[in-house]
C-alpha cells in the first residue's frame, strides 16, 4: 500500500535551548528535518512527503527540501503538535486511499526498514506505531507519594512514525477536535475511537532528540554507523 509521510517540525525546541527550532539544527552537517525527510524519501512505499515547519522557517525549509523528488508541500504548523499534524493532513490529496505516516523531525535516525514495518502493519490493522520496552520500573506518583508500581511488562514507550489508513486518522482527528481533546500522539486519538492499534518493534536509534545531550548522542551514533 502506498504511504504519504507528514513530518512535523514546527516545534520550538525549547528544551534544546538552541535559539532556533530544533528541526533546523545540524547533525553532522545536515539538519534533523533533512535527515528525517531523506529516510522517508528512501522508503519504497512512500510516494509523498509533507513537511510542517514554523512559519518563520518556511522559506529556508523549502530550499532545504527542494531536492526531494517526493516532496508535496511545506506548510506552517500550529500551536500544539496535533495542530501541526492537522495542517499536514490538509495536504493529503482528495481521493488518497493509502496510509498516512506521521513522524517527528526530532527523530532523524529513523531506519527505512522501520518505516516499511509501520506501513505494512498500518495497512493490515488500520493503525500502527513502533514501541520500545521501558528500562526503568515505573511508579504512579501523586502529591509526592507513590500510588502504585505499574507492571513494566505491559508498558512500552511510543515512537514515530505512526501509520494509519487515511480514513482512520481523519475520523480520529475529527472526533478529537469535536471533543476539544489534547492528544500527545495520533494513536491516542485512534484508541479513543475503539479502533485497534498494532505495535511493531521500534529501535533505540529512533530516539527523539530533546536535549543537547541527545544531539551529542546522535553525533556519536552517526560516527558508529559510518563504515570504518
Ligand atoms: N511539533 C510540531 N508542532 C508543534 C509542536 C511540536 O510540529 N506545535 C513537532 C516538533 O517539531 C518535533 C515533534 O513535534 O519534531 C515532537 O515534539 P517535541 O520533541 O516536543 O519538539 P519541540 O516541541 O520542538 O520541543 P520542546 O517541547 O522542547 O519545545
Ligand atoms: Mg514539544
Amino acid at each position: 500500500m502506498q504511504a504519504l509521510a507528514i513530518i512535523v517540525a514546527a516545534g520550538r525546541g525549547e528544551r534544546m535551548g538552541a535559539g532556533r527550532p530544533k528541526a533546523f539544527l545540524e547533525l553532522a552537517g545536515e539538519t534533523l528535518l533533512a535527515r528525517a525527510a531523506a529516510a522517508f524519501a528512501a522508503a519504497p512505499s512512500v510516494t509523498g512527503i509533507v513537511a510542517v515547519v514554523p512559519g518563520s522557517e518556511l522559506a529556508p525549509a523549502r530550499v532545504l527540501l527542494a531536492p526531494l523528488a517526493k516532496l508535496r508541500a511545506v506548510v506552517p504548523g500550529g500551536e500544539r503538535r496535533q495542530d501541526s499534524v492537522r495542517e499536514g493532513l490538509k495536504q493529503v490529496p482528495q481521493g488518497f486511499a493509502g496510509v498516512v505516516l506521521v513522524h517527528d523531525a526530532a527523530r532523524p535516525l529513523v531506519a527505512v526498514a522501520l518505516i516499511e514495518d509501520v506501513v505494512a502493519a498500518a495497512a493490515d490493522v488500520g493503525a500502527a506505531l513502533p514501541v520500545v520496552p521501558l528500562v526503568d520500573t515505573v511508579k504512579r506518583v501523586r502529591a509526592g507519594r507513590v500510588v502504585e508500581t505499574l507492571d513494566r511488562g505491559e508498558l512500552a514507550a511510543a515512537q514515530t512514525p505512526q501509520g494509519f489508513r487515511i480514513e482512520v486518522l481523519t475520523a480520529a482527528y475529527e472526533r478529537a477536535y469535536r471533543d476539544q481533546l489534547t492528544v500527545t500522539d495520533e494513536a491516542m486519538a485512534v484508541e479513543r475511537l475503539g479502533h485497534a492499534v498494532a505495535v511493531v518493534a521500534g529501535s533505540a536509534d529512533n530516539r527523539k532528540l530533546t536535549t543537547p545531550e541527545d544531539l551529542a548522542w546522535a553525533e556519536g551514533r552517526l560516527k558508529d554507523m559510518l563504515p570504518a
